[in-house]
């Protein structure tokens, strides 16, 4: 089955076809990065002109990449939500234009279930699975008893964890987006700064905004005293302790549940050198579990990964029709 995904939730248009779950035929992707980083983070209103200025060129150059016409898809696949309303209207009203003009079904994805379902691209996913979603916009952790089925273990009680990366980056005048910038430099540094330790409700829950603070509060502090700090040292004493409380919480929810056969990564932060290697040493720890991060093209907003979400909404029999709508707060 060939699948046409539409992505536009932040500030990334991408178009991608994939065939059979994991035969990517084409994947193409407009990033505003450029543009937002002047501003130091996305302004909707602009992401969304943008959006339609690109959006059409994107499914024609993806058409063309894949060296198919709109005769051979199977379906088309867009993201409803959640995200920004302006942006996601974009994707839905021109995914909806293409079902209709062409006589395809017509598949809505949950952006979030789609950063889960970029692991199928690598691997053949085992039910129950422990889902870990770390994005700009969320951190949640998802217990899946089959395909289909999310229910949410933990979630943050405030920031989410890549929000909180971009705003140390901000702090530290590294720069948008903050995640790759502070990963980066946190490699020449050592963990040596005393940061707080984040305080949660929920057993399972996250909290990042304590964290924020007290990086802010320490530059201040050094500020203040006339002391010089290692931007270096600092970016890794906050990134260990962000995926410390990351990491504690999976260990206590794959010791609560032993039925967990595979445990996989989503969302941009996954992209996360350091994440990625913590993920390496839980391995050792749980041997009967399998554990898969998705392809580095495939962690930040893409379109393969609603294609694939999109298959597997379109084999549990989700249809859209005209009515079809954005929707910027969609619960998964
Ligand atoms: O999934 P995504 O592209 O968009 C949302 O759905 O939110 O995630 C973007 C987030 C940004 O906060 C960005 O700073 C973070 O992912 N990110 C990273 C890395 N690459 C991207 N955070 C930490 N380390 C990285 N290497
Ligand atoms: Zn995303």
């Amino acid at each position: 089955m060939i699948v046409l995904g539409i992505e536009s939730s932040c500030d990334e248009t991408a178009v991608a076809i994939v065939k059979d779950r994991k035969d990517i035929l084409s994947s193409v992707v407009a990033s505003q990065i450029d543009v937002h980083k002047e501003f130091g983070g996305v302004v909707p209103e602009v992401a969304s002109r943008i959006h339609v200025e690109n959006i059409s060129y994107l499914i024609e150059d993806a058409l063309k990449k894949a060296n198919l016409t709109m005769d051979d898809v199977d379906v088309v696949a867009v993201t409803k939500g959640p995200g920004l309303i302006g942006c996601l209207h974009v994707g839905v009203q021109a995914a909806k234009t293409l079902a209709f003009a062409f006589h395809k079904p017509l598949v809505p994805v949950h952006h979030i279930a789609a950063h889960i379902y970029a692991n199928e691209l690598v691997t053949d996913v085992h039910y129950p699975v422990l889902a870990l979603v770390v994005s700009g916009g969320h951190s949640q952790l998802i217990y899946m008893k089959e395909e289909g089925s999310f229910e949410i273990l933990g979630t943050t009680q405030d920031d989410a964890i890549g929000e909180a990366f971009d705003k140390v980056a901000r702090v530290m005048n590294l720069g948008y987006p903050g995640g790759p910038k502070i990963d980066k430099l946190a490699k020449q540094g050592k963990n040596v700064y005393a940061l707080p330790k984040p305080k949660t409700q929920g057993k399972y829950d996250f909290s990042f905004s304590g964290l924020k603070s007290g990086v802010l509060q320490f530059t201040k502090r050094m500020e203040r005293q006339g002391k010089t700090y290692s931007d270096a040292d600092l970016a890794c004493s906050f990134q260990e302790c962000a995926l410390n409380e990351i990491f504690d919480k999976i260990r206590l929810v794959l010791n609560d549940f032993p039925d967990i056969k595979h445990f996989v990564v989503g969302g941009g932060v996954s992209a996360n050198s350091r994440l990625r290697e913590k993920v390496e040493e839980l391995k050792g720890e749980y041997p009967n579990v399998t554990f898969t991060v998705p392809p580095m093209f495939a962690c930040t907003d893409n379109a393969t990964m609603i294609a694939v979400a999109g298959t597997i909404a379109y084999e549990h029999g989700r249809r859209a029709d005209a009515s079809l709508t954005a929707d910027a707060n969609w619960e998964i």
